[in-house]
C-alpha cells in the first residue's frame, strides 16, 4: 500500500484528478463496520441508517456472510458461466420459491438484472409475433423512475439528469404519469410489449404504487400478452417485510429483479421471470462472464438462510411499523415534514425545501447519523434489517432537535425582519 494514501486528505487529492468524478463523496473515510455501525479512521462510530444504498440488509461484520466468503474463498471464487458449480441453482432454489416465478438468471448489479430483464421482454415478444400474436415493442415505464446507469436502464428511467446528457437515448420508450390509471390505459395498446414499474419508487422518493394502478397494469397487460416487470432492486428480498413488494399488492409480475441485498455486499444481481418467458432464451442469446460465481452465489445462499432462520422478516414489519409511527409523531411535532411514507424498513419523511433537507442531513452527519437525501426533499431511510428500537429513537431524538433548532433560528429571523421593518 502506498503510504501516502492513507488520510482522507491524501485520499480526496488523489482521487481528484485520478477518478471520474461520478460522486460527491462525503468527507469521511471508513475503516471498518460492526452490527448497525460504521467505524471511520479516527475510530469514531457512525449509525448507518443507508446500509450502502439498501446493501448491507445483515449490517456489518456478519458472522455468516463472514463465515460463508471463508469457506467459499478457500474453494473456488470464479469458474465462469461455461461450468457448472451448486451454488446457482441452489440459490435459484430459493428465489423462486420466494418470488413465485420460475427461472434465474444471474448478473452482477442491479442495472445488468434490469437490462435482462428489458432483453427478455423484447425476445418474449418476437416469440409470440413468430407464432402471429400481434403485439409490439414499445416499453411502458413510469415518470418519476429509477433503473440504473447503463443504456436500456436509462432509457427507461425518466428523470432527465440521467437521461439527456446521453441522448440519444433507446426508442421505443413513452412514460406514464405515475398512479395514474387513464394515462395507463390511454397509452397501453398492443403496441406495448412490458409495463415497466418499481412497486415503491425507490430514488424518486419513496413512491408506492397504488393497487388500482399496479392491478390496472397487471389486467392490461393480461388482455395483449405484454409483460409486467417489476424491479425490485431496492424494495425487494425483505426490505418491504416481504420477500418482494408486489405480494403486499397480492399481484405477480411476469419478471422482477432484484441486487443490491442480495450478496451480502458482494457484487450480485438477478431477473426472476415465468416459464413462459424463459421460453425466448436459448443458449448464446445473453450471458456475462462474472454473473453467479461460486463466491457471490454462496453468500447470498448465507444471506436468504440467515434472514429465514431468524425470521428478520416479521422484524423488518415491526421495527418498521415502529420506524414509521415515530416519523408520524414527529410530523405532527413539525410542519416542515409534510409527508412520511414507505414500508417496512423502505422509509421516506418528505421535507417543505431541498435547503432544510440538506441542512438536515449535514447536521445528522454531524452527529454521527447516515441516511441518503433523494428526490431533493426526501430524507431517505434503508437501514439493515437488524435496526433495534434504540436506534430508531436516537435517530428521532436527533431530528427532532435539529428541526426544533432550525425552526428556532428561521422564527428569530423572521421576528428580526418584522422589527426591522417596523422602524
Ligand atoms: C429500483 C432500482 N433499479 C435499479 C437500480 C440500479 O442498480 P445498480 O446500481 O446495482 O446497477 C437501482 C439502484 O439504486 C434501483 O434502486
Amino acid at each position: 500500500m502506498n503510504d501516502q494514501l492513507k488520510a482522507l486528505e491524501q485520499i480526496k487529492a488523489a482521487e481528484a484528478t485520478l477518478l471520474l468524478p461520478t460522486y460527491e463523496r462525503n468527507p469521511l473515510l471508513f475503516v471498518g463496520g460492526e452490527s448497525v455501525y460504521l467505524t471511520d479512521e479516527h475510530g469514531d462510530k457512525y449509525l448507518d441508517l443507508l446500509s450502502g444504498i439498501g446493501v448491507n440488509a445483515l449490517g456489518y461484520a456478519h458472522p455468516a456472510i463472514e463465515q460463508a466468503i471463508a469457506a467459499q474463498s478457500t474453494k473456488l471464487i470464479h469458474t465462469s458461466n461455461l461450468f457448472f458449480h451448486p451454488g446457482q441453482a441452489e440459490l435459484a432454489l430459493r428465489l423462486t420459491e420466494m418470488s413465485g416465478l420460475d427461472r434465474a438468471f444471474f448478473c452482477n448489479s442491479g442495472t445488468e438484472a434490469w437490462e435482462a430483464a428489458l432483453k427478455i421482454a423484447r425476445a418474449y415478444a418476437g416469440m409470440l409475433r413468430a407464432e402471429g400474436k400481434q403485439i409490439g415493442t414499445k416499453f411502458l415505464a413510469i415518470e418519476n423512475s429509477f433503473h440504473g446507469r447503463t443504456f436500456g436502464s436509462v432509457s427507461t428511467t425518466h428523470k432527465a439528469k440521467y437521461r439527456e446528457p446521453f441522448a440519444p437515448t433507446l426508442p421505443g420508450v413513452e412514460f406514464v404519469r405515475f398512479n395514474d390509471v387513464d394515462d395507463l390505459r390511454a397509452k397501453f395498446s398492443s403496441e406495448v410489449c412490458a409495463i415497466l414499474l418499481e412497486p415503491i419508487q425507490g430514488e424518486g422518493g419513496i413512491r408506492p404504487v397504488s393497487s388500482e394502478f399496479l392491478r390496472a397494469a397487471r389486467d392490461l397487460t393480461h388482455s395483449t400478452g405484454a409483460l409486467l416487470i417489476a424491479d425490485e432492486i431496492q424494495s425487494g428480498l425483505g426490505r418491504t417485510g416481504k420477500w418482494f413488494a408486489y405480494q403486499h399488492y397480492g399481484i405477480q409480475p411476469d419478471i422482477t429483479t432484484v441486487a443490491k441485498p442480495l450478496a451480502g455486499g458482494l457484487p450480485l444481481g438477478a431477473m426472476l421471470c415465468t416459464e413462459a418467458v424463459s421460453q425466448a432464451i436459448h443458449a448464446g442469446m445473453h450471458g456475462t462472464t462474472f454473473g453467479g460465481g461460486p463466491l457471490a452465489c454462496a453468500v447470498a445462499i448465507a444471506v436468504i438462510d440467515e434472514i429465514k432462520s431468524t425470521s428478520l422478516l416479521s422484524h423488518v414489519t415491526s421495527i418498521g411499523g415502529y420506524f414509521q409511527q415515530a416519523l408520524s409523531a414527529l410530523q405532527s411535532r413539525h410542519r416542515s415534514i409534510i409527508d412520511v411514507r414507505g414500508k417496512g424498513l423502505m422509509l421516506a419523511a418528505q421535507l417543505d425545501s431541498p435547503e432544510l433537507a440538506k441542512a438536515v442531513l449535514a447536521q445528522l452527519l454531524a452527529r454521527k447519523i447516515i441516511i441518503n437525501r433523494t428526490d431533493e426533499t426526501v430524507l431517505r431511510f434503508l437501514p439493515p434489517f437488524i435496526l433495534q428500537t434504540e436506534h430508531v429513537d436516537s435517530t428521532i431524538q436527533a431530528i427532532d432537535e435539529i428541526l426544533t433548532e432550525i425552526e428556532a433560528a428561521a422564527g428569530q429571523q423572521s421576528q428580526q425582519a418584522v422589527a426591522q421593518g417596523g422602524r
